[in-house]
């Protein structure tokens, strides 16, 4: 599928489908832009994708707001024993140390897992980014709350000249697309075989259901300008 039917797809608002490649996870994502996340949305990837739905941002918004990734935040926790400290990813099987920063939920949901509330939470974020105020960070401090359960990823800083991950390649789009960088992305699983969903299921999924099937490779090579 070309990059102008993905990009056309995100600035409607729609799904598409996203490999990482064969080198890394080789896992299929849902991905769409968080401004125009409905519970409709969460629904789906809870039913069809069925992974952890999760919010990627970039780099220099999660800056502004003073977030951190969670294997720092941990690391230099005081209320995090020795013991406990051993338990800190270094690099997943596939290289990559992990982009989880906290998670969260909007201050105006309630459990905050429903399909309205998660979309509740991701949507504001958009908005949070979209805000001009200067007090971006005070607005975030007191119109969300933590632990929730809408996991942030933080997209590395120089995006794919850093990290090859489906938090940076869903921002990079958002930046092609020239919408904000903030995503919901959610893993492909397979409820036959329990392990992820193959690419080729995934690329029947988007055939059947009309959603642009995006190889990544395809936007590193794009970003590395060959
Ligand atoms: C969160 C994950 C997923 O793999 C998600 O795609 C983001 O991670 P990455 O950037 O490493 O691909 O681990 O459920
Ligand atoms: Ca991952
Ligand atoms: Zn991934």
């Amino acid at each position: 599928m070309s990059l102008d039917e993905a990009l056309t797809s995100l600035r409607r608002g729609d799904f598409i489908l996203l490999h990482d490649g064969g080198k890394r996870e080789n896992e299929v994502d849902m991905v769409v832009a968080a401004e125009f996340v409905t519970p409709e949305h969460i629904a789906r990837m809870r039913k069809d994708a069925g992974g952890l739905i999760c919010m990627s941002i970039n780099h220099g918004f999660a800056s502004n707001l003073g977030l951190n990734y969670m294997h720092e935040i941990l690391s230099t926790s005081q209320n995090f024993d020795s013991g406990l400290k051993k338990m800190i990813i270094g690099t997943a099987p596939y290289g990559d140390r992990p982009s989880f920063s906290i998670s969260i939920n909007h201050k105006d949901t309630f459990t905050g897992i429903t399909d309205k509330d998660r979309a509740l939470t991701i949507y504001e974020m958009s908005q949070l980014f979209k805000n001009n105020k200067p007090d971006k960070k005070e607005i975030f401090n007191s119109n969300f709350r933590t632990p929730g359960h809408v996991p942030l990823l933080i997209a590395s800083e120089g995006l794919l000249s850093n990290r090859l991950g489906h938090t940076e390649m869903s921002i990079y789009l958002m930046k092609l697309a020239g919408l904000s960088p903030v995503t919901a992305i959610c893993e492909m699983l397979d409820s036959q075989t329990y392990a992820a969903l193959s690419t080729k299921k995934a690329q029947e999924y988007a055939k059947n259901n009309a959603i642009p099937y995006f190889d990544g490779t395809e936007l590193v090579k794009l970003a590395r300008g060959n």
